[in-house]
Formats: structure tokens, sequence, C-alpha cells
């Protein structure tokens, strides 16, 4: 007998993988309509998952150790604390978009490390949204459950998230980085051979809890939705470099480095993606380093943890370095020379040590696949 049938008594219908993400460029810049470039990571959350007949949303999750049960009827928005919300946001999502569905039980499981910038949230809500999915027989795309995903968090769990982290887990392939335009959902997959190029991406977690519920995303989000008002746009990504000196120039003082991050934060994008159609990955190792510049200096949400990864990355040898996903904490990754990763992963872990903070988690990310059936 597996877990699944010793927690419910019978057996699953089926289990689905859903990837968390590192996103290579492109940070905040998702919900100001532009461009981000991520990839999917090899770590998953999984779902064993059978749907029941009685209403109710079991969820049992290996981390926590923990069974909530849900009214599937009683959902509501701020009605369900903890770690839970996620997937009882994406049922939730789903009923409110007029799918009949019913509960289901599910058994959880994830090796995506939690509140590390690694999207482990969206990797919880998109596995759920893909069990649900084909459980229900609902026949609904990928992009489709992106979105469900997203509105879960934002109208069920509350955090104002862009588009980002469900589209990366949903529709990320093995080898490639997803190149998405936020405006339309466009996308194309990008080729990126580090292997190839005798390269490695490292993620180096801080440690340092990154949270998004607490308020300073939404006032960033709600700091560069005043300027586009501002400026008459509908989005900052309709503000072109060549306009933003003049842009600029008509703001507040405030709003001034959040809107110079995005405009040039969105170009960054461009230029990497041209760098890897060029067949030449090293070419994002520059742009990581200056996006990273542009988070600590202008947007604000890097970290003395994250800034000194990045530092000493780039000072034992990586071609760029920078803050991953939302920030306040969470990842730091670093292009490198694949025979060098051990080297420069020591190395800041050396000046972890001497700066008195923990050591920080290392990985090596391999663009992954994105939300599946497993079987
Ligand atoms: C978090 C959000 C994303 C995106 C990033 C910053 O990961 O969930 O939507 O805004 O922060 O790029």
């Amino acid at each position: 007998m597996n877990d699944f049938e010793q927690l419910y008594g019978r057996p699953s219908e089926g289990e689905w993988a859903a990837p968390g993400r590192v996103n290579l460029i492109g940070e905040h810049t998702d919900y100001n309509l532009g461009f981000v470039l991520p990839i999917a990571l090899p770590q998953t959350v999984r779902a064993q998952a059978a749907r029941s007949g009685d209403g109710l949303l079991r969820l049992w999750s290996a981390q926590g150790r923990e069974l909530v049960a849900l009214p599937v009827d009683d959902l509501a928005p701020g009605s369900v604390p903890g770690w839970a919300g996620y997937p009882a946001g994406v049922v939730w999502a789903l009923r409110e978009a007029g799918y009949p569905v019913g509960g289901a039980d599910l058994r959880l499981d994830s090796d995506v490390p939690s509140g590390a910038g690694l999207s482990s949230s969206a990797a919880l809500e998109c596995v759920v949204a893909a069990a649900y999915n084909d459980l229900y027989g609902l026949g609904l795309s990928a992009v489709e459950l992106a979105v469900l995903a997203q509105r879960a968090e934002n109208a069920f769990v509350g955090v104002p998230c862009g588009i980002m982290d469900q589209m990366a887990s949903m529709c990320c392939r093995p080898g490639v980085a997803l190149f998405l335009d936020s405006r339309d959902l466009t996308m194309r997959q990008v080729p990126v051979d580090l292997a190839g190029a005798g390269l490695a991406l490292l993620v180096l977690d801080t440690r340092v809890k990154h949270d998004l519920g607490d308020g300073a995303y939404a006032a960033l989000r709600a700091g560069c939705e005043r300027a586009a008002a501002l400026l008459g746009l509908p989005a900052l990504r309709s503000l072109q470099p060549s306009g933003l000196a003049d842009a600029l120039a008509q703001l507040p003082s405030e709003l001034v480095p959040l809107v110079r991050h995005v405009v040039t934060e969105n170009a960054r994008v461009e230029d990497a993606v041209a760098g890897l159609d060029a067949g030449d990955p090293a070419a994002l190792g520059p742009i990581l380093t200056a996006g990273h510049a542009s988070l600590r200096d202008d947007y604000r949400v890097s970290c003395p943890e994250t800034d000194l990864a990045v530092e000493a990355a780039v000072a034992a040898g990586a071609h760029g370095a920078r803050m991953t996903g939302g920030g306040f904490g969470g990842s730091v990754i670093a292009l490198v020379d694949a025979d060098a990763a051990g080297h420069v992963a020591a190395e800041v872990t050396a000046a972890f040590r001497a700066a008195g903070y923990a050591e920080p988690r290392t990985l090596t990310a391999v663009p992954a696949e994105g939300a599946r059936r497993l079987r």
C-alpha cells in the first residue's frame, strides 16, 4: 500500500508534477505587462489525487505532515490560512470561472525549497490546476490554467503577484527559457544550451525568507501603476527607453527609480534573448549583473545577503549574477563556467560565513519540464 492509500483508503487516480522556476532576467516587469525569461527547475511539487464524492477537498502535505479538509462549497477568499490556501484557491478559482468541479483527495509532496524565491507557491497552485483539469476533464490549456492559478493567488490568497511564476510552472520546457510577453501572454521558447557553452547556472538560496504577502510587493506594484497613470500609459511596458528621460522628468521623485528599473529591465530581457538567439549564453553574464544593480539601487528589493552573494560570485569568477524572483531575500543565480561551479559556490559560502550569515543552499539549475501528468 502506498502513502496515498494509507491516507485515504483507496488508490489515487493519477499523479501530477509542477516545477519551481528561476527567472533569468525580467524582474518586476510582469505586472507592468513587460517581458520575462524564466526557466523551470527540476524540483517539483507532486500531487497524487483522486476525485471525492462528498464535496470535500482533502489536502495532505508531506512537508507539513498535516491533513486539511475543506468543503468546496464554503471556499471563500481569505478563508483558508497557510499553505492550504494555494490549492484551495485554485479549486475556488475554477468554480468561480464556471467549472463545476467538486472535491478531491490530494497527497502533496515537494522538493522546491519554500520561501526561497523559487516559486514553490506557484508550483503548488499549478500542480493542483493540472490535476483538476485532468480529473474533471476540463480540457483547459496550460495558459488558461496559469491564469486561473494566478487568480487563486491574487483573489483568494490575497497576493497581487504577476503572471510569470504560474506561466513558468505551466509552460516551460526542457533546454529552453520561456520568453513571455506578459501583455498578451504570447511566448517563445528560446534555447539555452549552457552545457554546450561550457557554462552552468548556480542557484544560491540565501535562506533569508522571502514573503510576498508582507505588503512591500503590493506597494511597489501600486507605485508602478501610479506612475503609468501619471504618464497616461496603460502600463509601464508602453514606455520605450527612448522616451525614458522625458517621462522621468514628469514624475514625482519617489517614482523615478521604479520606472527607470522597469524600462531598463525590459530592455535587458530583449538583450538577453538576442544573446541566446545568437548562440552566446555567456552574453547573459553582464546583463544579469546590471539587472542586479538596478534591483538593488533603483527598485530596492535586494538585501545585504543577496548583495553579498552576487558580489562574492562575481569576485570568484562568475560571468554575472543577480537575485531572482520578488526579492527581500530568496535566491541568487550566478552564471559560471561549468568547471568553476564548485569554486564559486565555495567562495560565496566562505563570504557568508565571514559575514556571520547562515550558509546558502546551492543547486545547479538545468532548464526542465513544466507541469505534467506523471501517471
Ligand atoms: C514574484 C511574483 C511574480 C513577479 C516576481 C518579480 O515572483 O510572483 O509575479 O512579479 O515576483 O519579478
